[in-house]
C-alpha cells in the first residue's frame, strides 16, 4: 500500500519516519546507534587542564550527560553523571587517582564506573559491588579530548594528519549551537551557498552600511564522490580551468559530520560538529597551521569562543561563520527536513543523508560503519585525506569571525576556508 500523506504537510510519513532516523541521537535511536560508533571531541583539553583547581566538568554527548574528571597523574575518567544513590551530580564530585567521589554523600566510583567505597554503610557491606554505572573511555589528542559511547571493543581514535603533525600549531574556536546536529553538518554538502549567502547577501549588507561589496563568483560544476572516510566534495568556479585543485581534488566531509577544508598558505580547518544531543550542537572550529621556524613551541592548543550572536543577541550578518551560523540555527531547533523541497543543486545534501541512512542501515546489521578504522597501519603515523592545497577564491575585506585570536590573523580573512 501506498504511504500515507497527510492533508496538514503534503509529506508522507516515511519522510516524517526518515526525519526522525536522521535527526535523533539518543541512546537507542537509530542514528544515536550509528553516531556511537565514533570517538567525538567531548570537551577540549584546556577546558581541564592538568592544574586545573576543579579537575572535574559536566558534559553532555550524544544526549548522555556525563562527568569528565582528571586524576593528578593526568589520567581521564569519564562516567555517567547522576549518582546512583540519591542523584546528585558527579561532575561536582571529588577526584581522587583511581575515580571520583560524590559530593553528597562520598560514595566512590572508580573509572570504569564501578562503585568501589560508600563510606556511611557498615563495614563489611557488599552493596557497593552491585553498582555500577556507565563509564566510557577517553583519549586526548590534538587538544581535544575524545569519548567513546558505543559498544566495545571501541576502535582506534583516528589520528587526523593536521592534529598530529609536530610541525602544525593548532587553536580551537567554539560555537555552541542550540539545534540539531544535521543542519549544521550538512552546510558542507551545499556548496552553492557561498554564492548566495557569503556573496550576495555579504555585498546586500555591505551596501547597506555603505561598505564595498565584494566579488560575486559563481560554479561551473559540482561533483561528490564516495571515498573510504566519507564524501569528497569538487567545484569548479567560472573562470577557472579543470585543472584547478578544487576541482581535481576538492576536500572531504568526513563521516559522520566533520569538514576538512583547506585555504590557502598551507592552512587547514575541520569543522567538527559534535551532537551533544538533539537540540544542540557543539561546533568546533579546528585550525590547523604549519608552525614556523623560530616560533615558540606550542605547550596547549588555545581554545576561544565563536559566536553567532552579538551582544544584544542579534545574528552577525556580515561575518562569515556567524553567517553561516545564522542560517543554520534560524531553520529551527530541529529542522523538519520532510517539508524541504530539494532540487539539482541540492544533490550534495541528498547524496549525504542517503549515505547517512545507508551507513544506519549497517550498523543495524551489526557491521561497522564507513569510516571506522581497526587496523593500525591505516592510523600510523597518521591518516592524510584528499584537500585542495590552493583555493581560488577569497572574501577580501571580510571579517571572518567575531574573535579570532590566532596572532596574525586578526584582521585578516586570508585564513577563511572554503566551505
Ligand atoms: S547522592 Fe551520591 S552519594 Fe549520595
Ligand atoms: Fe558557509
Amino acid at each position: 500500500m501506498d504511504n500515507i500523506t497527510t492533508p496538514q504537510t503534503g509529506r508522507s510519513d516515511a519522510m516524517r519516519e526518515r526525519n526522525e532516523r536522521l535527526t535523533r541521537v539518543g541512546p537507542g535511536t537509530p542514528m544515536g546507534k550509528y553516531l556511537r560508533c565514533f570517538w567525538h571531541p567531548v570537551a577540549t583539553s584546556a577546558e581541564l587542564k592538568k592544574d586545573a583547581d576543579i579537575p572535574a566538568i559536566p558534559v553532555k554527548l550524544l544526549g548522555e550527560r556525563l562527568a569528565l574528571f582528571r586524576s593528578e597523574d593526568g589520567s581521564l575518567g569519564l562516567v555517567a553523571e547522576r549518582c546512583p544513590h540519591r542523584g546528585a551530580a558527579l561532575s561536582y564530585g571529588m577526584v581522587e587517582d583511581d575515580g571520583i567521589r560524590c559530593p553528597y554523600h562520598a560514595w566512590k566510583f572508580n573509572k570504569k564506573g564501578q562503585c568501589v567505597d560508600q563510606p556511611s554503610e557498615p563495614e563489611g557491606s557488599t552493596n557497593k559491588d552491585r553498582i555500577k554505572i556507565a563509564a566510557y573511555p577517553v583519549q586526548e589528542m590534538g587538544g581535544f579530548i575524545w569519548a567513546y559511547l558505543g559498544p566495545s571493543p571501541a576502535p582506534l581514535l583516528p589520528r587526523w594528519e593536521y592534529a598530529v603533525r609536530e610541525d602544525y600549531v593548532q587553536d580551537i574556536g567554539i560555537s555552541r549551537m542550540p539545534c540539531n546536529w544535521l543542519q549544521v553538518a550538512e552546510n558542507t554538502m551545499d556548496p552553492v551557498h557561498i554564492e548566495y549567502l557569503h556573496m550576495m547577501y555579504t555585498n546586500y549588507v555591505r551596501r547597506r552600511k555603505g561598505l564595498s561589496t565584494i566579488p560575486v563568483r559563481n560554479h561551473k560544476k559540482l561533483a561528490f564522490e564516495l571515498f573510504e572516510y566519507g564524501i569528497i566534495k569538487k567545484r569548479l568556479w567560472e573562470g577557472d580551468n579543470e585543472d584547478s585543485p578544487e576541482w581535481t581534488i576538492g576536500h572531504p566531509q568526513i563521516f559522520p559530520g566533520t569538514a576538512q577544508v583547506s585555504y590557502n598558505h598551507g592552512w587547514v580547518q575541520f569543522q567538527i560538529r559534535v551532537p551533544v544531543d538533539d537540540t544542540n550542537t557543539n561546533l568546533y572550529w579546528y585550525n590547523c597551521r604549519p608552525h614556523k621556524a623560530g616560533d615558540p613551541q606550542q605547550i596547549e592548543v588555545p581554545i576561544w569562543d565563536n559566536p553567532w550572536a552579538n551582544e544584544e543577541g542579534r545574528y552577525i550578518p556580515e561575518q562569515l561563520n556567524a553567517q553561516d551560523m545564522m542560517v543554520m540555527l534560524s531553520q529551527g531547533d530541529i529542522t523538519d527536513h520532510s517539508q524541504e523541497n530539494l532540487l539539482e543543486s541540492d544533490k550534495g545534501v541528498v547524496l549525504y543523508r542517503r549515505t547517512l541512512l545507508q551507513e544506519i542501515e549497517k550498523v543495524e546489521r551489526g557491521e561497522d560503519p564507513m569510516g571506522v578504522i581497526r587496523d593500525e597501519a591505516k592510523n600510523t603515523p597518521w591518516i592524510t585525506l584528499p584537500i585542495e592545497e590552493q583555493i581560488s577564491f577569497g572574501f577580501d575585506g571580510v571579517q571572518a569571525s567575531a574573535a579570532y585570536v590566532a596572532p596574525d590573523l586578526k584582521q585578516t580573512n586570508e585564513h577563511e576556508p572554503a566551505k
